[in-house]
């Protein structure tokens, strides 16, 4: 395989990896010291330069979001906040645990030279209601930071004061979108908002709010320490630097890996996936977390895994980067049902589009799944797919809309069978003979 810093799991697989002293060794909080030595433009400037984009899933420049706070004069004195999502709810998404699990002082790194930048005072890692246990790993590494004084008072003697808390949410995979988020934190019940006003102007408390993934901040101290100009030499000129890939399904290694964007989709299943199970065929892989559309074998054959060429080649997205491989064993309905019912459970309801369709698409999936749906079902399926994008508060509609739209298109005569299987009488999932 190709030779590659390791800039995310770097000390993974180190044993007391998580631990200070392992850390330390391995040079953590180096890039914090030399973060505080600069000034917070010059540190933004980093940051912007190495193309650094955002891992939560859409892919917004770092650096780029990172101006968008007000200046302090137009901030009517209130605090800048930085809130890490560390929610990762997304199906098929195991990447930010690893990240907090194995290494959490490089997380907290990168949000004291993330606050330095912004100039924030006080900010919050929001976890995943389920993540009790990566929280009592995180509130250790803390402690431990707190006892150096690399967090609290006047941090490494630079005058910068900077305090850091962890909040576990309740169990919503809604509270992943920023600003459901950061209604949760508020105290108030985890429902997105919306944007304008975008959290960068107007978001916790009212008060300016930078909000970045785990993956996103853990990346900040290896760029500070080595420059930009290193960062963008990695991947691609559009899509830079690695990126950590949660991979499952049919595949002979499940797990976590970091590799340079722009690596082939083939190289990623074949070389560190293992491939496929032996004696199978390749039926679909979703390339970046169930909301995003599914890759047929053709287009998985073509594309790099970076956010252009996927988009590109498949009309997909690299998303959060849960890489989701499926052989030909796979019953495209079943698959489709299974996504359906969790996103038909966990739409929080505020607009009909997405508390209806989502529920309507589950329904009709069922009964296709069943051996009970006619023709028009499939036309019903298709049309409130295309009446939920793009007519919600939030991402979420269209989040529950791609993978419909997708399998149904790409893998069509799978669908139809099951229409024509039920019109013969054929117990569910027998096809008709042809
Ligand atoms: C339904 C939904 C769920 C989301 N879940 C997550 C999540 O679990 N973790 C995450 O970092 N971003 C998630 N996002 C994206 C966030 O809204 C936000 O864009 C991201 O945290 C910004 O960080 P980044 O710029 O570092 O990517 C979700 C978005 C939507 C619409
Ligand atoms: S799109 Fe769905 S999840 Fe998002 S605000 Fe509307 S109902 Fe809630």
């Amino acid at each position: 395989m190709d030779v590659y810093p390791r800039i995310l799991s770097r000390i993974w697989g180190v044993p007391g990896s998580h631990t200070l002293a392992v850390a330390e060794q391995h040079g953590a909080y180096n890039a914090a010291r030399k973060a505080l030595a600069m000034s917070p433009a010059e540190v933004t400037d980093v940051v912007l330069k190495s193309g650094l984009r955002g891992r939560g899933g859409a892919g917004f420049p770092t650096g780029r979001k990172w101006t968008f706070v007000p200046p302090p004069e137009k901030r009517g004195g209130k605090p800048v906040y930085l809130l890490c999502n560390a929610d990762e709810s997304e199906p098929g998404t195991f990447k930010d645990r690893f990240c907090m699990w194995n290494d959490p002082h490089q997380l907290i790194e990168g949000m004291i030279i993330a606050s330095h930048a912004l100039g924030v005072r006080r900010a919050y890692i929001y976890l995943r209601g389920e993540f009790e246990y990566v929280q009592r790993r995180l509130d250790e590494a803390l402690a431990e930071a707190y006892a150096k004084g690399y967090l609290g008072e006047n941090i490494f003697g630079s005058g910068f004061s900077f305090d850091l808390y962890t909040h576990l949410g309740a169990g919503a995979y809604i509270c992943g979108e920023e600003t459901a988020l950061i209604s949760s934190i508020e105290g108030y019940k985890g429902q997105p908002r919306l944007k304008p006003p975008f959290p960068a102007v107007k978001g916790v408390w009212e008060s300016p709010t930078i909000v970045n993934n785990v993956e996103t901040l853990a990346a900040v101290p290896w760029i500070i320490e080595n420059g930009w100009e290193a960062y963008k030499a990695i991947g691609t000129e559009q899509s830079p630097g690695t990126k950590l890939f949660s991979c499952s399904g049919h595949i002979m290694k499940p797990g976590v890996y970091e590799i340079p964007l722009g690596t082939p989709m083939m190289d990623l299943l074949n070389k560190w996936c293992g491939g496929l199970r032996p004696g199978r065929t390749l039926k679909a892989i979703i390339p970046g977390g169930s909301s995003v559309p599914v890759m047929t074998p053709a287009e998985v054959a073509q594309a790099n895994m970076d956010y252009e060429s996927i988009n590109k080649v498949a009309g997909s997205y690299l998303g959060s980067g849960g890489f989701i491989v499926m052989d030909d064993t796979t019953d495209m309905v079943d698959a489709l049902t299974n996504l359906l019912r969790f996103y038909a459970h966990e739409s929080c309801g505020q607009c009909t589009p997405c508390r209806e369709g989502s529920a309507w698409m589950y329904n009709i999936l069922c009964r296709l799944r069943d051996g009970l749906a006619t023709e028009d079902d499939l036309v019903a399926l298709r049309d409130l797919a295309d009446n939920i994008h793009s007519r919600t508060i939030c991402f979420f509609g269209a989040s529950a809309a791609m993978p419909v739209q997708s399998f149904v298109t790409k893998f069509r005569d799978e669908f139809v069978a099951r229409v024509e299987s039920a019109r013969a009488g054929l117990p569910a999932g027998l096809a008709v003979a042809k």
